[in-house]
């Protein structure tokens, strides 16, 4: 089964062909980031007009890398949520348009169901049941997949994502937009142990995160550096920081799986791109006997290629949209409605 998958959540219009929720055959992905670079974030009206720009080009290009034709494909899937409404909406109705001309079935994505399934494009053992840590720019969720349309929250963070707090820290440090990147790459010739940063603790349920009084403290601890006018050990706050987001991210997941008997822990998200976040893990893993997944680099960050392979298990469920698709801001990964 072929389908053509639309992604446009936020500041990527991305789109692919994916065969059997496997396999790639094509995968375009058009950035925004160099104009949101400008602005320090994301200014979602600019987001919503380069989507509108873009996306036609964008699916042009994936059905010619895939030397395809739309009556070739058997499915059309769009992400449908959570993310930047007008953004959503963007692919939404250019997904539901091409449904409507073309006749092909229709397949509302969850954006992090998607990101989870990025794995199954990589590692062809991979099946649920699985532990798996999603950790993007705006979500930090430990999720029970207990089978592929089948999911249970069992942690989450209470204020930022962990995604969120690593593109503050490093916006304070004067890194462009998003910042995760570049502080994960100071933070590798930096001491780890030169800050002592808050760990974040939350009462209640063992595996929710909290990480606005790390990032709080990490932005007090670079003005304070500034107001004295010291030159800034940018690589050391990088790994102090780091090291601390890491650790609390790896507490409550591993915990969370040996507490609940899970031998495959699976990495998603953006921030599954950190390195040493992706080393840990398999250090942990290692120690436990577990068996332990994160996508390649290529497929961390929003791409088509990862909604078509999520959109493959969701169509075999029966979860198939009509011309009443709408978008939405925010959907438990749990229980879609559409
Ligand atoms: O999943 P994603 O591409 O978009 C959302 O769905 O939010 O995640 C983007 C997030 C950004 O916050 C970005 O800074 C972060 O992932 N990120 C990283 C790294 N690469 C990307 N964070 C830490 N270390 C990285 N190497
Ligand atoms: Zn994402």
């Amino acid at each position: 089964m072929r389908i053509l998958a639309i992604e446009s959540s936020c500041d990527e219009t991305a789109a692919a062909v994916i065969e059997n929720g496997r396999k790639i055959i094509s995968s375009v992905v058009a950035t925004q980031v160099e104009e949101h670079k400008l602005y320090g974030g994301v200014v979602p009206e600019i987001a919503s007009r380069r989507h509108c720009e873009s996306i036609n080009g964008v699916i042009k290009e994936t059905l010619g890398q895939a030397q395809m034709k739309l009556c070739e494909l058997d499915a059309l899937a769009v992400t449908y949520a959570p993310g930047l409404i007008g953004a959503l909406l963007v692919g939404v109705n250019f997904a539901k348009g091409l449904s409507l001309a073309s006749g092909l079935p229709l397949i509302p994505v969850h954006h992090l169901r998607g990101h989870i399934a990025a794995n199954y494009l990589a590692h062809e053992q991979l099946k649920p049941p699985f532990l798996c840590l999603v950790v993007s720019g705006g979500h930090s969720h430990i999720v029970e997949v207990k089978d592929y349309t089948q999911m249970k929250v069992i942690g989450k963070t209470r204020d930022d994502a962990a995604g969120e707090a690593f593109d503050k820290a490093a916006r304070t440090m004067g890194m462009s937009y998003p910042g995760g990147i570049h502080l994960d790459k100071a933070a590798q010739s930096g001491n780890p142990d030169s800050f002592k940063l808050p760990k974040p603790k939350v009462s209640g349920n063992p595996y929710d995160f909290s990480f606005s009084g790390l990032k709080t403290a990490v932005i007090n601890l670079i003005h304070n550096a500034q107001q004295r006018g010291e030159t800034l050990p940018v690589n050391d706050i990088s790994a102090s920081f780091r090291k601390t987001v890491v650790e609390s991210l790896l507490n409550n997941f591993t915990a969370a799986a040996e507490e609940l008997g899970y031998d495959k822990l699976v990495l998603a998200g953006g921030v599954s791109a950190n390195s040493l976040l992706r080393q840990k893990t398999q250090e942990e893993c290692k120690k436990h006997g577990w068996q332990c997944f994160y996508p390649p680099l290529e497929l961390c960050g929003d791409n088509g290629a990862m909604i078509g392979a999520q959109a493959y298990y969701e169509f075999l469920s029966g979860n198939n949209a009509d011309m009443k698709l709408n978008a939405a801001a925010t959907m438990d990964i749990a229980n879609l409605t559409f």
